[in-house]
């Protein structure tokens, strides 16, 4: 295993896209939702080595708009687990002094998942620790569109003068507000994609695409992705 370069800093915020409980379940003979209740296990452990490991920022993608089209059942069950765990975890969020942040769109989320995570993001709301952000219900499209929408209306409202508008204006339009963007993205389970994640945040964030699939992530993974991180060079479009 690559072990951590002391002298250099870790990433202050990856991104991970959780990709492969499906197949996972599959592969083991055990239908999908199976999958995503082992998925959430290894969230759970991987939010923890994120905290060890010192990131400030950890974002999970957990539901994507794209995922309400999947079987009913499946999304019944994802909406179920993910309740469930919201509620489940705050005790160990509070320990660990996390605060849960929800990036995505509030329409269209059932109301008994949308008030566990507004009671969760709220009762962790004054925590120091890292910020676990969840994307849920999140599409990096509608998340830009969305951001237009504010800026326009600042423009309408003769706040803003179209050709001021700048990168900050943008950056503090997203749901991200006020969060540095990735340093580093991780996708399990092999797939060369973006898949609608954070479009204007990933600009010069650094990918790590591990065949691994998500229920088989694990603390170590995290480790060895954050240490190949420490030895690249970032140029950002420079020499
Ligand atoms: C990808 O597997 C995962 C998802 C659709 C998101 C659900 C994620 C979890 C349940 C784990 C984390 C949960 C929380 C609450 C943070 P997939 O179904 O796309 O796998 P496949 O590509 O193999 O079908």
């Amino acid at each position: 295993m690559l072990a951590l370069v002391r002298s250099q800093p870790v990433p202050a915020h990856v991104a991970i896209i959780m990709d492969g409980n499906g197949r996972w379940a599959t592969r083991k003979g055990l239908p999908r939702v199976a999958g995503h209740r082992e998925g959430v296990k290894a969230a759970r452990a991987i939010v923890r080595a994120a905290d060890a490991v010192g990131l400030r920022y950890l974002t999970l993608y957990a539901f994507s708009t794209e995922n309400w089209s999947r079987p009913e059942d499946e999304v019944t069950t994802l909406m179920r687990l993910l309740e469930e765990s919201i509620y489940r975890e705050l005790p160990e969020l509070m320990e660990r002094n996390v605060r849960l942040r929800v990036i995505g769109r509030r329409h269209g989320v059932p109301l008994p998942v949308r008030r566990g995570i507004d009671h969760v993001v709220h009762e962790t709301r004054a925590n120091s620790g890292l910020t676990l952000l969840m994307a849920f219900n999140y599409g990096g499209r509608d998340e830009l569109l969305d951001a237009f929408r504010a800026l326009a209306r600042r423009v309408r409202a003769g706040e803003l003068a179209p050709d001021d508008i700048s990168e900050t204006d943008v950056s503090g339009a997203l749901y991200t507000d006020g969060v540095p963007d990735p340093d580093l993205l991780i996708r399990t389970s092999g797939e060369m994609r973006v898949s609608n994640f954070l479009l204007w945040q990933i600009a010069y964030t650094e990918l790590w695409i591990t065949p691994t699939y998500w229920p088989d992530f694990g603390p170590v993974d995290l480790y060895r992705a954050v240490a190949e991180f420490q030895r690249r060079t970032r140029r950002f479009g420079g020499v």
